[in-house]
């Protein structure tokens, strides 16, 4: 199937965006990110979006912006960690290279930060990525084909993971 060398997928803290710069570097390809992509479609941060016009709203803007992605970008595509929550975008997944960089709580809230503006970790960092993390990890599961750790890991470790597993 042609689209993506490698769609990564996971929870927000994973280092996604990170590591998809590093497999592009090293494939000599871009790297894309559909937050970015909801982001340049819209001119607004992904935060407003969920501000002003709801999670929902936000949720229908991902799975076009996945769907446009998966069909014409061939380098490396970050999906939003909620992008997967979508029966559609899972659907879509099928038959791509999928990635789910595992990650565990502590390291979770440590790569994110607890002054984030992440929208859905306002209001409680550690006990919010903690029901992410226990309510998404099956999905994350369903749809890869290959899970890596990251765990106490460099990002550029990861990558070389990926990068002999690929
Ligand atoms: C979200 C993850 C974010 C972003 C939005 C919602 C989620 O992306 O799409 O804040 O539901 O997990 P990152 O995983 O790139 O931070």
């Amino acid at each position: 199937m042609s689209g993506p060398r490698a769609v990564l997928v996971g929870p927000m803290g994973a280092g996604k965006t990170t590591v998809a710069a590093l497999l592009a570097d090293a494939w000599g390809v871009t790297a894309r990110d559909t937050d970015q992509d909801v982001e340049a479609t819209e001119g607004r941060s992904v935060s407003d979006i969920f501000v002003e016009s709801g999670e929902a709203r936000f949720r229908e803007l991902e799975a076009a912006a996945v769907a446009l992605a998966l069909t014409e970008h061939d380098g490396v595509l970050a999906l939003g960690g909620g992008a997967v929550l979508d029966p559609g975008t899972r659907e879509r997944l099928a038959g791509h290279r999928v990635v789910f960089l595992r990650v565990g709580l502590a390291d979770a809230v440590k790569r994110v930060g607890l002054g984030t503006s992440r929208p859905l970790l306002v209001g409680g960092v550690r006990s919010r990525i903690k029901a992410l993390l226990d309510e998404r990890a099956p999905v994350y599961e369903s749809v890869a084909t290959l899970v890596v750790d990251t765990d106490g890991r460099t990002p550029q470790q990861v990558a070389d993971e990926i990068l002999e597993a690929l």
